[in-house]
């Protein structure tokens, strides 16, 4: 029997939340609509944040009420604070991600507070989520590079991973915000989270800007990482991570797992539908490699 890799779809949300141009609450909720087509189990479809700082999650709660995500325990949704919180309770969340970085720059950057500051303020939030039966992940940003600090070492990344499981999160995401690791250093940092988290808790959330993003992925998962983070075409990015690109491409990652026998249960044909939903009517080009090798005309 194949192994099972579970993808966590974020195009609707870090693919979405960096964009310029206005997006059509309509054309969110009808992504998410493709993309469950697809055979998409877990998907983050927005963020209750500051929408001064990001405007394009400010129809999050209109978004979920849309898709009927309370409904959906794959349905999940960034959290900044505890306003984030009682947001994402009114519109019955199942499921929330927390998030802070290796780095304190680029945390200040990110959510205006140091990284030790920003676990003290999430601890309340993540005791109160699992008091109500909300899964919680909790994001680490910058686990190999950071764009206002440079090279993080792993030693960085553990204890911020260790803090985060011991509050509560029931899965850390490993955010190569840059994407510009190469698989030792990705190695490197899982093994050391290794330490203090189990395999199965580890989701792997890899940007692409150099084209490292499937060897990344793969390295991961050879090292027995079963979560994986990717965006439909290839979307993406952060606002406050200047010269980083998409996250890498679902359609890229679904290839490359299929034909390394394991399973995601994902329907590539249907996926590129959604990519092509992207590009024909939300104006948002794809950058996967696999979308052009199948589809480009
Ligand atoms: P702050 O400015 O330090 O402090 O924000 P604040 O609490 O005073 O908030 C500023 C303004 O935002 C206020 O409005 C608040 O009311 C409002 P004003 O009084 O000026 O009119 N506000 C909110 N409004 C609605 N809902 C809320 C909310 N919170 C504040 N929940 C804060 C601190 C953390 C809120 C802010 O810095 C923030 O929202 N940051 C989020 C930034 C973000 O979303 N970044 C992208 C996601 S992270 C990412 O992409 C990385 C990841 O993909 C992994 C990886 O790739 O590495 C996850
Ligand atoms: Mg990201």
């Amino acid at each position: 029997m194949s192994t099972p890799v579970s993808i966590v779809e974020v195009a609707p949300r870090d693919g979405l939340q960096a964009r310029r141009e206005h997006i059509e609450t309509a054309h969110r909720i009808a992504l998410i609509e493709r993309l469950r087509r697809a055979g998409i189990q877990r998907m983050e479809v927005g963020a209750f944040v500051s929408p001064k700082r990001v405007p394009r999650m400010a129809d999050t709660a209109e978004v979920m009420k849309a898709v009927g995500a309370s409904e959906r325990a794959g349905d999940m949704v960034l959290v900044a604070n505890e306003r984030g919180l009682e947001q994402a309770h009114a519109e019955g969340a199942r499921a929330i991600a927390v998030f802070t970085a290796a780095s304190d720059a680029f945390a200040e950057k990110n959510i205006g507070s140091t990284v030790s500051a920003s676990l003290q303020r999430f601890a309340p939030i993540v005791a109160r989520a699992r008091d109500a039966g909300v899964f919680v992940r909790g994001y680490i940003s910058t686990i190999t590079d950071c764009p206002y600090a440079g090279p993080i070492e792993p030693g960085a990344v553990a204890p911020v991973a260790k803090a985060l499981r011991e509050m509560g999160c029931q899965e850390i995401a490993l955010g190569e915000t840059l994407g510009k690791a190469t698989p030792a250093r990705i190695a490197a940092v899982v093994e050391a989270v290794a330490k203090n988290v189990s395999m199965d808790e580890i989701a792997a959330h890899f940007h692409d800007t150099y084209g490292m993003g499937v060897a990344n992925v793969w390295e991961a998962v050879r090292l027995g990482v079963r979560t994986v983070d990717a965006a439909a075409g290839g979307l993406g990015g952060c606002p406050f991570a200047p010269g980083a690109a998409g996250n890498v491409a679902t359609e890229d990652v679904v290839y490359l797992l299929n034909g390394q026998g394991m399973e995601t249960g994902i329907a590539l044909g249907p996926l590129l539908d959604a990519v092509s939903f992207c590009a024909d009517t939300m104006g948002i080009a794809p950058t996967s490699r696999v979308y052009k090798a199948l589809r480009a005309p």
